[in-house]
């Protein structure tokens, strides 16, 4: 980690938190866009700008050899920062609270020190300033769709997190991060005077005895050791005490690491919603919406990164934590090449940093840039630092 000294590490901090005082939303990150432009030309990094925000930096080496993608994300979040911390977001109602101005930062310490090693790459290192994680449709399936990733061998990323102590990275093989799909459904019955029931359908009370059906697709449908979890996370109905409502609309979430269970589950939705709302009369609409798929590690490709982990933080330290049900659009490029995601750890309660992610009180202990950097740096020698290093590397990624 020598490589990483005093200076770069000041920078780090400097640019983690230049950008948390300016955080934008998906698709909006222009000044972003513009702060991360003025570092790579100050460097003379060439970058391509494949969507309106983000940026693609090519690091390409004098002989060649594998193209290895390196992907930060670079979007904040709708949500009133409430860190009382000396860089707090200077915007209202934004914020980054989930540490993708850490991610932003690290993969600028990346280029930065890569600038100076450039005689040690063979091929090409390319790093994604990926915009719009936190949106369906995503970022990621909107930079694969521009060709972005074209040509890619392996695809690295990683995301810092504050229920993971500083000082530890969690790697782990196979699916590591859940599906996250969302439907609604619309209940259409017949509205009419809450005093005379029998003239109506009441949309209000079908839709209501559905949550319940629904939460049965899981408990009877899927087994119980495939995991799996369904959330309905809004329902509207209703204007007056005394009107039955005449429609109903309800939304909710679908998560799983298996393909096969996400369909059942999509298929469970659509024919019982269908037939609870004609059991009663009325009728139900339903729109499920594919998002992003399982984050699936890819095992060889791990396994040649797990050294790079140990390298900076030591064997103890590198741990297979159990997988989460939150969803991440990084999952995307495990279709399009091998792939590893690493989990980083922030947390430190003595700072308060241990508030979860997407929480107004949301921080990070700032030690872990320097770990991911370290991590990145590591994988990136361990890819492209000769010509063959991924040829051991089966190009299909597993199956999701
Ligand atoms: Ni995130």
């Amino acid at each position: 980690m020598s490589v990483i000294d005093d200076r770069l590490l000041e920078n780090l901090r400097r640019w983690r938190r230049d950008l948390h005082r300016r955080p934008e939303l998906s698709f909006e990150e222009h000044e972003t866009t513009a702060y991360i432009r003025r570092q790579l030309d100050e460097w003379d990094v060439p970058y391509s700008r494949p969507l309106p925000t983000g940026a693609v930096a090519h690091l390409r080496g004098r002989r060649p050899g594998p193209v290895v993608v390196v992907r930060c994300d670079i979007d904040g979040l709708p949500i009133q920062e409430e860190t009382k911390c000396e860089f707090a977001s200077m915007v209202p109602d934004r914020m980054h609270a989930c540490g993708h101005d850490a991610h932003t930062a690290v993969a600028l310490g990346l280029i930065a020190l890569l600038t100076g090693l450039r005689d040690q790459i063979y091929g090409e290192v390319r790093v994604l300033f990926q915009p719009a994680e936190e949106t369906l449709p995503s970022g990621a399936e909107a930079l694969i769709k521009t060709g972005a990733l074209d040509g890619a061998r392996a695809v690295v990323g990683l995301h810092v997190l504050s229920d993971l102590d500083v000082g530890a990275i969690s790697l782990r093989d196979g699916p590591i991060m859940a599906s996250d799909d969302r439907f609604t459904v619309h209940v259409q019955g017949a509205g009419g005077h809450g005093a005379h029931p029998h003239q109506t359908v009441d949309a209000l009370l079908i839709a209501s005895t559905l949550v319940g059906e629904l939460h049965t697709l899981l408990g009877r449908r899927i087994s119980a050791l495939q995991p799996a979890v369904l959330s309905i996370g809004t329902f509207h109905a209703g204007t007056a005490y005394n009107i039955i409502p005449g429609s109903a609309d309800l939304s909710g979430t679908v998560r799983t690491f298996d393909e096969d269970v996400r369909v059942r589950i999509r298929d469970g939705i659509l024919a019982l919603s269908t037939h609870h709302a004609r059991a009663h009369g009325a009728e139900a609409k339903v729109e499920y919406v594919y998002g992003t798929p399982p984050v699936v590690n890819h095992p060889p490709l791990v396994e040649l990164l797990r050294p790079a982990a140990e390298a900076v933080v030591g064997p103890a330290h590198v741990l297979r934590r159990p997988p989460r049900m939150g969803g991440e659009d990084f999952a995307f490029y495990g279709r399009v090449a091998p792939s590893v995601f690493a989990h980083v750890g922030a947390r430190n309660p003595a700072i308060g940093a241990d508030f979860p992610h997407h929480h107004p009180r949301f921080s990070i202990d700032e030690r872990c840039l320097e770990i991911g950097l370290g991590f990145l740096l590591e994988a990136v020698r361990r890819c492209s630092w000769t010509p063959d290093a991924l040829a051991s590397i089966p190009r299909a990624a597993p199956p999701a």
